[in-house]
């Protein structure tokens, strides 16, 4: 247990919040596989403020997710300070995140997220100013540089502390490198050796082994775990109980995938009906059925499914010609 501000975040396993997944469907799905706590997807403040319908229902929490933490992005203090407030007073998110780590084009230019770490007084002056202006505590999720000539992590990590943020999550990757390469992890561990609140730490945790690694090696208070748990919210259960405990847990048979994979499903059917959820779906069951053997074939088949009931008779189906293939070889094996 550790706590961001006055939150208590019962174990140190984080969902990441990812743009088009970390909606209220998947992160109820993860929250009940045990997560600590859950990341709401980036939401921009100009958007926010807009009243924008499609935003704002991004704001909606559900009674069984807490804690979690809604996320903003923007360029500028007052559009920034604005949204937080909305974020601090008329939903019921725990924590107020602030991004300074997304490192696509569309948002540098607007001199947001992952722009900030090349300025850690620009950091100081966004972040005091929304602190000042809310009562939820406020987080930081950053990368660890723009370059690797620019790593500048320790610096902005303490201007965030010093502005006073209650946590930051440290992705141990720069902005050039996007998703690739590796994570550096002794960054992370510098950081959390500079300040004095928690740190979470992020990047390459794809296991429950590397998730204690990464614990161990950096001093972290927590892990988040981003594409791990895409189509897997056993990752996050099979970590939780791997630092309970230190026994690794089997992973899912495929009916159990299935099963879950139709919760969610159905969660996101309720979040934005049926015809954009089955086009949401497509990529989330290509990922449930990773690693799956003969699952390549039913992949390609998603690319085409567009209601619940195909999406679900194909995977009936799919179970069913797996188990007999299964009971078959058992049979041969036991002749
Ligand atoms: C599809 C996708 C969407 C993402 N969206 C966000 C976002 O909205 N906000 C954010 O701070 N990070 C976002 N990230 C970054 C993740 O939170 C995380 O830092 C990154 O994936 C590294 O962690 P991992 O190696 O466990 O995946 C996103 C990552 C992915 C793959």
């Amino acid at each position: 247990m550790f706590k961001i501000g006055n939150v208590e975040i019962p174990n140190r396993v984080v969902l990441a919040p990812m743009a088009g997944i970390s909606n209220v469907a998947f992160r109820k799905t993860v929250k009940e596989f045990g997560a600590g706590m859950v990341c709401a997807e980036m939401i921009s403040d100009k958007a926010l403020l807009l009243n924008s319908k499609r935003t704002l229902k991004m704001l909606e929490v559900d009674e069984a997710e807490h804690p979690i933490s809604l996320q903003i992005f923007g360029g500028e203090k007052e559009t920034l300070v604005e949204a937080a407030k909305y974020v601090d007073q008329h939903t019921n998110a725990d924590i107020i995140d602030i991004n300074m780590g997304c490192p696509v084009n569309k948002v540098i230019r607007c001199e947001a997220g992952a722009r900030w770490l090349l300025d850690p007084n620009k950091i100081y002056e966004m972040v005091s100013a929304v602190v000042e202006a809310v009562e939820k505590p406020v987080t930081c999720k950053m990368r660890i540089g723009w370059d690797e000539d620019h790593i500048y992590a320790v610096e902005n990590a303490k201007a965030a502390e010093r502005a006073g943020a209650s946590a930051i999550a440290m992705h141990g990757r720069t902005r050039v490198q996007m998703y690739e390469g590796k994570a550096n992890w002794k960054v992370i561990k510098e950081v959390k050796e500079a300040v004095s609140i928690p740190v979470i730490g992020n990047g390459d945790v794809t296991s429950p082994e590397l998730a204690k690694k990464m614990l161990d090696e950096t001093g972290v208070d927590a892990v988040m775990i981003g594409r791990a748990a895409q189509g897997n919210p056993w990752m996050i259960y099979r970590t939780v109980h791997y630092l309970k405990t230190g026994e690794l847990l089997d992973e899912p048979d495929l009916k159990e995938k299935i099963d879950v994979l139709t919760l969610h499903m159905d969660r996101l059917i309720d979040l934005k009906g049926e015809k954009t959820a089955l086009m949401e779906m497509r990529k989330h069951a290509s990922w449930y059925l990773r690693n799956v053997r003969g699952g390549g074939k039913i992949r390609q088949s998603l690319k085409e499914v567009s209601t619940r009931e195909e999406l679900v008779n194909m995977l009936q189906e799919f179970l069913k010609e797996t188990s007999t293939r299964e009971h078959k070889l058992n049979k041969e094996i036991l002749v």
